[in-house]
């Protein structure tokens, strides 16, 4: 099988998970309209194309909270990445790291911090949300200081979880779910051998460490609904604002007097994002999203994007919108499926491949040249 896109990933990853963690990263809530105008509405965006302006130096690095990155881009944090390849969280961790970009890890990761950070050189990114257990989240943020986390990442819009219909029915909850995510990866040897079998075990690992027990895959969704808290606020972030000194990002903002707000509590960045359109169904996408919130805070706060970026012609459409900088989930997962950390490093290979690509037809020799004035009205 050939490989260059993200999209032939995603049918190598679709040929070797089991369907019920295949539809768990692929799908998104209710019909899934955002999901999808997440990408369309991204690939209508219309650069202008420009020439003959000696394209031979091009820098895609930037400059972001103290650190630099080799292309704007971070790995996304994503739920359960140790289940789609063996140490999943090792193997992307590694990827980004030999990359020279952030890879951030989930707080309901199958691996634990004190797994992943010492097997890479750059600072890890560390993902959380705001649990009703408040126990674990002192906990996580000691252990992410002591693991040398920098970067905090607060995902905000997940009070509750969104209604994903492929869940159900693909075995990732349901009824006799265990039983058909049994069934499935017999079907499903190579999967079922390099991380069902060797890639035990399968705890979430952060949240295991904790509780001294394992929790299991089995506890996820049920861990997630009992421990989502809905009545969180801006003050409920204040004390971590105070215990954490590294810079503090808060992920899931789609309006911009939500991004004000996080200016006003003194984040240090934002992450536009409607969770790959996994939570409220119909909100706005990305793209759509992102250039009233850069009106609002561009120059104030940080502003990274996600959700859609599906390819490095994405990432500098994201930057002409207003980003500073990009993050992707779903693409690095196919690529982690299908291939492993090997497969990582291939697609932000590509990535970056794409994004030179698309810097020399619009003429920008450096990432803070891309701006809104790379774009233009196509109809
Ligand atoms: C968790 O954040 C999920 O989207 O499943």
């Amino acid at each position: 099988m050939i490989i260059s896109s993200t999209t032939d990933y995603r049918a190598a990853a679709q040929k070797r998970l089991p369907p019920f963690l295949f539809h768990y990263i692929d799908g998104g809530a209710y019909a899934e309209k955002t999901l999808a105008h997440n990408v369309s509405d991204l690939s209508e965006v219309a650069l202008r194309q420009r020439v003959l302006k000696d394209m031979s130096q091009l820098d895609t690095s930037i400059e972001l909270f103290g650190e630099k990155l080799s292309m704007p881009v971070a790995l996304a944090p994503v739920g359960l990445t140790g289940m789609f390849a063996r140490r999943g969280e090792v193997q992307a961790a590694m990827a980004a790291d030999k990359k020279g970009i952030p890879f951030t890890m989930s707080s309901v990761s199958v691996c634990a911090i004190e797994e992943v950070a010492p097997r890479i050189q750059r600072p890890m990114w560390f993902q959380l949300y705001v649990l009703k257990d408040r126990g674990f989240l002192k906990n996580a943020l000691e252990r992410a200081q002591a693991a040398g986390v920098t970067t905090l990442v607060f995902t905000v819009d997940m009070p509750v979880p969104g209604a994903r219909y492929r869940d159900a029915h693909s075995g990732m909850s349901g009824p006799n779910a265990a039983m058909r995510r049994y069934l499935q990866s017999m079907t499903h040897p190579h999967w079922a051998m390099d991380v069902g079998l060797m890639g035990r075990p399968h705890t979430l690992g952060n949240i295991s460490t904790y509780m001294g027990k394992n929790v299991s895959l089995e506890d996820y969704m049920g861990y997630l609904g009992a421990n989502f808290d809905p009545s969180i606020s801006w003050r409920d972030l204040e004390w971590i604002r105070d215990f954490w000194k590294g810079p503090m990002v808060i992920k899931g903002i789609l309006d911009p007097e939500d991004a004000k707000d996080a200016v006003r509590f003194g984040a240090d960045g934002i992450i536009v994002s409607n969770h790959g359109g996994r939570q409220l169904d119909g909100v706005l996408s990305s793209a759509r999203a992102l250039p009233a919130i850069a009106d609002a805070v561009k120059g104030q706060i940080k502003i990274l994007a996600d959700s859609g970026i599906r390819n490095g012609l994405d990432i500098v459409r994201m930057l002409a919108l207003g980003a500073d900088c990009t993050m992707i989930g779903r693409a690095f997962i196919y690529a982690l499926a299908a291939q492993g950390g090997a497969g990582v490093s291939h697609l932000l290979d590509l990535l970056e491949k794409e994004m030179r690509v698309a810097m020399t037809l619009t003429s920008v020799k450096s990432v803070s040249e891309i701006t809104g004035n790379l774009l233009v009205q196509s109809r």
